[in-house]
């Protein structure tokens, strides 16, 4: 993943390292412009065992910003936004690699550093009784939910 860069990011930005659980780093910047949630629309992926992405859906590539050539092939990490603490992805790789669905409210980072909230329903899509890949299909959170995770977050980082 590269560095993200200024002349991608609409408005004023703040500057993080991430640290990624494989010990990679990336500098990304980031503003406090959130983009709703599209009514009525599920923002769909896939990803391999390791987390790259293989598919996704039109919704999917609106919400990040990104072109489609930019989002295949790249780890999911390419959304990851510095709140969200590490510990709810270690919490969401232990439950799907177990063979289990996961659930939760994910803060994403956009290209342009802005972000957007999703609820988050990730499962293994299993063949033949070995785990090939997962998928992750995101719906409208309530505000309410998002308000909680906010204050959740902020506690565990
Ligand atoms: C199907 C699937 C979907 C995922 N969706 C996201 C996502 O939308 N945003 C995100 O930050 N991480 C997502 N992840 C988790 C990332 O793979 C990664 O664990 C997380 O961004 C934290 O980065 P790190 O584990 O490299 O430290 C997803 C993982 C899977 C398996």
């Amino acid at each position: 993943m590269h560095d993200m860069s200024p002349s991608d990011i609409q408005g004023d930005y703040q500057e993080t390292t991430l640290k990624y659980f494989d010990g990679n780093q990336r500098k990304v910047l980031v503003t406090d412009i959130e983009t709703p949630y599209p009514e009525g629309k599920l923002i769909v992926s896939r990803t391999d065992t390791k987390g790259n992405i293989t598919h996704c859906n039109r919704s999917f590539i609106d919400m990040s910003g990104y072109e489609e050539s930019e989002i295949i092939g790249q780890p999911h990490a390419l959304l990851r936004h510095p709140d969200m603490p590490a510990a709810a992805f270690e919490d969401l790789w232990k439950t799907v690699q177990a063979g289990d669905k996961w659930h939760g409210y994910v803060k994403n980072l956009r290209k342009d550093g802005g972000y957007y909230w999703v609820y988050a329903t990730v499962i293994p899509n299993i063949r033949k009784g070995q785990v090939i890949g997962y998928t992750s299909v995101r719906r409208k959170p309530s505000r309410q939910k998002v308000e909680e995770a906010i204050t959740t977050y902020a506690n565990m980082n």
